[in-house]
């Protein structure tokens, strides 16, 4: 596994490896890497011939109370599991790299980044766009890999790649779980061992909304208060819990439709998102 650290130099090997005739598929994180990403990895490896894994913790993601500086970090630890999973190259840039003196573009999408955690986190989705869009400049991948746990993110990327026709294809990965149904995250780093424990209160209440969903229920408020019911037994504060339509993003009120039900809850010290589309 090759590391590459300048832009430039993961902008000529992408040319190179494109004139051979290769398929690069494309795998973003920002390190401190678990089972989730490793899943990505391994999806990456059955589209391409070669597969690229960039680690950038983006700045610009992060709102100012956020936890950019906290945010984990092991390059060490993350470069074997990337080699261990498969990966052929790691590109892994220095903020001063990727955000050049002056840096003054933007890339917003103005109407799925709205709601959910754009709503929580304003600037996130831009901060998000941004990188993203440069990442495929710089990587120039026929496949991206993203997790369904991010749900809004991976809707806002492929509205991004198709309204600015980007030649990518992005493949959407199932959400990886724990044992005890909590969705990986380099954030349950952050939970003290009581919340590990209440923190499957997030799966349990989708859970909970898919059995009533089952059931016939199809009011978006008795769905909401069910989870939220499930939610408020531990100590988990709910930030968002929302039925939006899978495509638009906009509430619902009836579910006649492919809906998102989509929650963040907020513990001592992480917040933590999941989702699940409840299907007629
Ligand atoms: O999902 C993430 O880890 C990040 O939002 C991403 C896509 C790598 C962009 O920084």
């Amino acid at each position: 596994m090759k590391i590459i650290e300048s832009p430039e130099e993961m902008q000529k090997q992408a040319r190179l490896l494109i004139q051979s005739g290769e398929y690069i598929a494309f795998v973003p994180t920002m390190g401190f890497l678990h089972e989730g990403h490793l899943s990505l990895i391994r999806l990456a490896k059955e589209y391409s011939d070669t597969v690229v894994v960039s680690i950038f913790v983006n700045p610009a993601q992060f709102g100012p109370n956020e936890d950019l500086d906290a945010y984990p970090r092991d390059f060490a630890r993350d470069e074997k599991l990337c080699r261990e999973a498969g990966a052929d190259i790691l590109f892994y840039p220095t903020s001063q790299n990727m955000y050049l003196d002056g840096h003054s573009m933007w890339l917003s999408e103005e109407s799925l980044s709205t709601v959910l955690c754009g709503a929580s986190r304003p600037g996130h989705f831009r901060g998000v766009c941004t990188i993203v869009a440069k990442l495929l400049n710089i990587v120039q991948p026929d496949f991206m890999v993203l997790g369904e746990k991010d749900a809004q993110q991976l809707r806002v990327l492929r509205r991004m790649v198709r309204d600015l026709n980007f030649a990518v294809k992005i493949i959407a990965a199932p959400t990886v779980r724990a044992a005890d149904g909590l969705a990986m995250s380099s954030r349950n780093k952050y939970l003290t061992s009581a919340e590990r424990k209440e923190a499957v209160c997030l799966f349990q209440s989708l859970e909970k909304a898919k059995a009533l969903f089952a059931a016939g229920e199809r009011d978006a408020e008795t769905l909401k208060a069910a989870v939220r019911a499930v939610i408020e037994a531990t100590s988990g504060k709910v930030d968002y819990i929302e039925l939006v339509d899978d495509e638009t993003l906009q509430s619902v009120q009836t579910l006649e439709k492919p809906a998102l039900i989509a929650l963040a809850v907020k513990f001592s010290g992480a917040r933590l998102i999941d989702n699940t589309v409840l299907a007629p």
